[in-house]
């Protein structure tokens, strides 16, 4: 699985915090691409995958409270590599374009992080479980807590869902994720581009695209 063997393909990821909009800028992107030709996969975590699916019913489950950090971690890993191994790296060796909705960024900033467990055990479990794969390009949408919280809010008042069991952390959980993200973007701006998330879509859209198409060559549209 090492990073060679898969390099035909392109590997994007999207982060951000919850209510960011990511979900709905990986949508246009999509299309956007197909639009451009492109053989593109979309997934998301935790999920992706039937048995991602199952793993993430577990950890949205506002009812199963009493899943302990270290549980919760081991979980997310055990869907990244079930995708990974199912889904992101067939389509990446078969030269598709790869989408996904949060990767391994999630674990450092909400884990690693929001719930305390530190970067060093997260990269142990990224090695297990990733064997290296890491996004070409990660675009991270950045918003306030006060618009995080507002937006969650809003979607759960909203959807039949209700709030999933990651939605009741406090304040100062969000406020260290949303710091974490920002250091991992710093460290690393190569691979990072960060997007402003407060604005109307279309608008939000039309910077990922343009930071994309500046930061990949590669791709032709
Ligand atoms: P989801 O309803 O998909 O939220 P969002 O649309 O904001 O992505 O729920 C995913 C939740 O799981 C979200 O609160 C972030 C959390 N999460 C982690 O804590 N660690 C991870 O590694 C991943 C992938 C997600």
């Amino acid at each position: 699985m090492s990073t060679t063997e898969r390099r035909r393909g392109l590997f994007l990821t999207f982060e951000g915090m919850d209510g960011c909009g990511k979900t709905t800028q990986m949508r246009l992107l999509a299309e956007r691409l197909r639009r451009a030709g492109y053989d593109v996969v979309e997934t998301v975590e935790p999920g992706g995958t039937a048995v991602g699916q199952q793993i993430r019913r577990i950890l949205l489950d506002s009812t199963n409270r009493e899943i302990c950090p270290t549980a919760e971690l081991l979980l997310y890993f055990a869907s990244r590599a079930q995708n990974i191994e199912q889904v992101i790296l067939p389509s990446l060796r078969a030269g598709k374009l790869v989408l996904s909705d949060r990767f391994t960024d999630s674990t450092l900033a909400y884990q690693g992080a929001g719930r305390r467990l530190g970067e060093e055990v997260v990269r142990q479990l990224e090695q297990i479980a990733c064997g290296g794969l890491k996004p070409d390009l990660t675009v991270l949408l950045d918003i306030d807590l006060e618009t995080s919280l507002a937006r969650a809010r809003a979607r759960n008042l909203t959807e039949p869902r209700a709030g999933t069991r990651m939605d009741e952390q406090g304040a100062e959980f969000y406020q260290r994720v949303r710091e974490a993200y920002r250091r991992l973007a710093e460290r690393e701006p190569e691979r990072f581009v960060v997007v402003d998330g407060r604005g109307e879509p279309e608008d939000v859209a039309e910077a990922v695209w343009a930071a994309l198409t500046a930061r990949l060559p590669e791709l032709h549209v």
